[in-house]
């Protein structure tokens, strides 16, 4: 499994207790002060011979991965700095094989995606996230919107062809 963005391990734990056997999570985040946090965080739930987590920008790590020549990933969770969403789309499928299941979070953000107004940082990166995930031959995807006490989102469900 490939996760995008870290923090502080929550989404990393929940993904690396659903590995199977032999399974392993690697998981790049940029700031080093939320790694040490995840990496605590990890370990103590018991799953630090799992997870690797790498510290730097995700788009120089995944780079990097495609370097080493990384076994193809599996599954894929983006949840970073969403100007860069549409390249994590398209490491994600580099990176992956067909088959390869992709989330990415964040796709409705309280309705930014339909009023770029509303967010100039983000908005961008996650429409056209959203573009490429309907016209990408390499693709298949739905979204799903997600109401609960964090707000109105969703996130989108991808397969590899
Ligand atoms: C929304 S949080 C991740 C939350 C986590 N996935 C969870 O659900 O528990 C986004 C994280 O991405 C990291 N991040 C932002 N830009 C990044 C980049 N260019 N490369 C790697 N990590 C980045 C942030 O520092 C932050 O920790």
């Amino acid at each position: 499994m490939l996760e995008i963005g870290t923090l502080a391990g929550f989404s990393t734990i929940w993904m690396a207790q659903g590995l199977p056997d032999g399974g392993r999570l690697l998981t790049c985040e940029y700031l080093p002060k939320h790694a040490d946090v995840a990496r605590a965080n990890v370990d103590s739930a018991g799953l630090g011979h799992l997870v690797e987590i790498r510290v730097g920008a995700a788009l120089d790590t995944l780079q990097a991965l495609a370097d080493e020549g990384a076994e193809p990933f599996d599954f894929v969770f983006i949840d970073a700095d969403k100007e860069n969403n549409p390249h994590y789309l398209d490491w994600a499928i580099r990176l992956g094989r067909p088959g390869t299941a992709v989330v990415m979070d964040n796709v409705v953000w309280e309705g930014a995606v339909l009023d770029q107004s509303m967010d100039t940082v983000n908005a961008p990166g996650i429409i056209s996230a959203l573009t490429m995930l309907g016209e990408d031959p390499r693709l298949d995807a739905t979204v799903i919107q997600t109401v609960g006490s964090k707000g109105w989102d969703g996130f989108a469900l991808a397969r590899v062809l």
